[in-house]
């Protein structure tokens, strides 16, 4: 167990004080040390890492024993901050799944489990959060559904869409969810999302309503291949090193500096 780091209470009181959240992506130790002595507070192991690590166009062939491995590396090199791990592609199709993927990335040493979609999943969110598994929901756009969103697109933009992101948000803090991450909707959207919702909504390609901000850390360092996302910042240009990338990304989330208006969506 490690010392007393982040803890979802703090993350619930950060967002009633207002205080943003820096949450990055991490799939190995020694940038997991990295962000952790930054002063991250969340970290993620995401299933990008089937883009990043893997080098694939996609997240949907990344299994649940890839992400105990990487969980299990990033475990090492973190100390203080929130680890969360996210459920891949279809191994949270109904409760039992659920539960067995959700404790095989606990075990390894995650935190809290990320799942992507509202109506279809709650019965899992459910399921976990009353078994002691902390859940993060994910909605907007939800890469692990890629081929049925036709692409990677900005999401919510017209009222039905607006109106089922709404009522899948209460849902899922209904269902027990302990935190959201919201991608890629329009920054007035994400604002509404975020003033209606009593747990903490993290932000990636959403604009600076939000109650704290993602990214990959991949793209913070600029490291990103093909096109560059608009929502994306190279922290590492123009730095002296990669300590001062991440802090300057740590700083830019805690004073509103980052995302600009330019790199967010409108309606
Ligand atoms: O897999 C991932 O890295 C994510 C973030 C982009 C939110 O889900």
């Amino acid at each position: 167990m490690k010392s007393p780091g982040v803890t979802i209470r703090k993350l619930h009181q950060m967002k009633r004080d207002r205080q943003p959240i820096a949450m990055l992506t991490a799939y190995d130790a020694g940038f997991a040390r990295l962000l952790d002595r930054c002063g991250i507070d969340c970290i993620l192991v995401g299933d990008s890492l089937g883009n990043v690590i893997q080098g694939r166009d996609s997240t949907v062939p990344v299994t649940v024993a890839e992400m105990a491995y990487h969980v299990a590396c990033v475990r090492r090199g973190t100390e203080r901050a929130l680890l969360i791990a996210d459920l891949p592609f279809l191994s949270y199709s109904d409760t039992g799944q659920a539960i067995r993927s959700a404790k095989r990335l606990m075990q390894a040493g995650a935190e809290m489990v990320k799942l992507e979609g509202g109506a279809a999943v709650l019965e899992q969110v459910a399921a976990l959060s009353r078994l002691g598994v902390p859940v993060c929901g994910h909605l907007g756009l939800t890469p692990q559904s890629v081929h049925h969103l036709s692409g990677y697109r900005v999401q919510g933009r017209t009222p039905d869409e607006q109106q089922r992101l709404i009522e899948d948000a209460a849902a899922l803090e209904r269902a027990g969810a302990s935190m959201l991450v919201v991608e890629c909707i329009p920054d007035a959207l994400a604002r509404h999302l975020t003033g209606a919702s009593g747990i903490p909504v993290i932000g990636i390609g959403a604009g600076a309503g939000v109650d704290g901000q993602v990214l990959v850390l991949y793209d913070v360092l600029g490291l990103y291949a093909g096109h560059t996302p608009r929502f994306v910042r190279d922290f590492l240009s123009g730095s002296a090193s990669l300590d001062d990338a991440i802090e300057g990304y740590v700083e830019a989330v805690r004073r509103g500096r980052f995302p600009g208006s330019g790199e967010s969506f409108g309606d």
